[in-house]
């Protein structure tokens, strides 16, 4: 590709990253697999390097910049760090911007790991949180003190799927001179902009839709030019580091991220709808639906969404959930989700909420809605759906 400029997100993720006559003609780039990363010369040795020219290789190979760039394109990002994971990710992201005596505004509704960061490894460094519930909007500047540093956003958040507002929270942000950070795992670097909308460093548990197939464990975070020395420092001292197998796992399903995504929105969306048709249904928490809370900000920031979604049943009793459960065909119970395939577990986020309890009386399910043909998919839950009647 001579030229990125102008050139669509799909057509991006196709070609970015990809040097083939640098490669012996690959079209794509081979797994680098290195330690040491010889010197020619003496003068080569001493000389100072830029990112792209390691002296080592848990500093990144051809294999690491290829799904760095890929990253970076789609999202519109300066820049991109890869990591062992997506907490590997998080952990990265924040350490990179407080030091001790700062304060962090956190969305309550965040993925519960990053809530155990704040409450048991900032507090260790005297870097105190303050928790807030997501649709605070520009109210947020009433939470902030003079030491606040960073705001810590995810949107759609973990489980409950509440939508922040991020330009308004954003425009606060930065006037008061705070960073501000979103996890977008759920929106993937396809889906929303971070960059275009305030934000300075994008977090991904690249695990999910950017592997794509259940069988790697990677995460990245992605940034705005003003951020690259701090983060680059921190990943140094850290060792952030991620394999060249599991890289190679996420340039590989990066590639198809924009066919896979629109299958599992469209299914998911047919999915939100069977829910809806169903009286044991009380509500579905899948904001690019309509009839889900936070639709009006995802119309207005996103232009997609992806499979992972929340039904809220009306109550019944824990064995009627688990008959429901037990029985089904297609789809695994087991954490994670971006993959091919479907997923379903019974959530509670009331453990990981304190500015804004979760007290809603019937079961929350987490579901991810895999590329198994919709008709299969409700067929099997429309199922478990007269199991749980039947049982309660
Ligand atoms: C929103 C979100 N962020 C981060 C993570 C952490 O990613 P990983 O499991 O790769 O550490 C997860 C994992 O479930 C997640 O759902």
């Amino acid at each position: 590709m001579k030229s990125k400029v102008g050139k669509r997100a799909e057509t991006l993720l196709t070609h970015s990253g990809r040097h083939p006559f640098d490669h012996f003609g690959t079209v794509n780039t081979p797994v680098y697999r290195a330690s040491t990363l010889l010197q020619e010369t003496v003068a080569d040795y001493k000389r100072t390097k830029g990112p792209r020219e390691p002296r080592y290789g848990r500093r990144g190979t051809p294999t690491t910049f290829t799904l760095e760039d890929m990253i970076s394109d789609v999202e519109g990002a300066d820049g991109c760090i890869l990591a062992s994971s997506g907490l590997n990710a998080v952990s990265l992201a924040v350490l990179s911007q407080v030091k001790a005596g700062d304060h962090v505004l956190m969305a309550d509704c965040v993925y519960g790991p990053a809530r155990n960061l704040a409450n048991h490894v900032l507090t260790r460094m005297n870097v105190t949180t303050t928790f807030f519930a997501s649709d605070i909007g520009a109210g947020i500047a009433d939470l902030f003190q003079p030491n606040t540093r960073v705001v810590y956003l995810e949107t759609p958040g973990s489980q409950t799927f509440d939508m922040q507002d991020i330009p308004a929270i954003a425009r606060v942000a930065k006037a008061k001179g705070a960073v501000v950070m979103t996890d977008n795992t759920w929106g993937t670097p396809l889906y929303f902009k971070p960059f275009e909308h305030g934000c300075d460093i994008s977090i991904h548990a690249a695990t999910k839709y950017i592997v794509g197939h259940s069988d790697a464990m990677l995460g990245a975070v992605s940034y705005t030019a003003e951020m690259e020395e701090s983060l680059r420092n921190m990943a140094g001292w850290l060792g952030v580091y991620a394999s060249p197998d599991d890289i190679y796992l996420g340039s590989r399903g990066m590639r198809t991220l924009a066919v896979r995504l629109a299958q599992h929105q469209k299914s998911a969306l047919e999915m939100a709808e069977f829910l809806l048709s169903r009286r044991e249904v009380d509500r579905v928490l899948y904001p690019p639906h309509p009839s889900s809370a936070g639709h009006d900000i995802w119309k207005r920031d996103f232009t997609g969404g992806s499979g992972l979604m929340g039904v809220v049943l009306k109550p019944v009793s824990d064995a009627a959930v688990a008959s429901m459960l037990d029985g089904l065909e297609l789809y695994g119970m087991g954490a994670s989700w971006g993959g091919f395939e479907s997923l379903i577990l019974p959530a509670n986020p009331s453990s990981n909420r304190t500015a804004a309890p979760w007290t809603e009386p019937g079961q929350l399910l987490r579901i991810h809605v895999g590329l198994e043909h919709i008709d299969d998919l409700t067929a099997d839950l429309g199922a478990g759906l007269d199991r749980l009647q039947m049982a309660d």
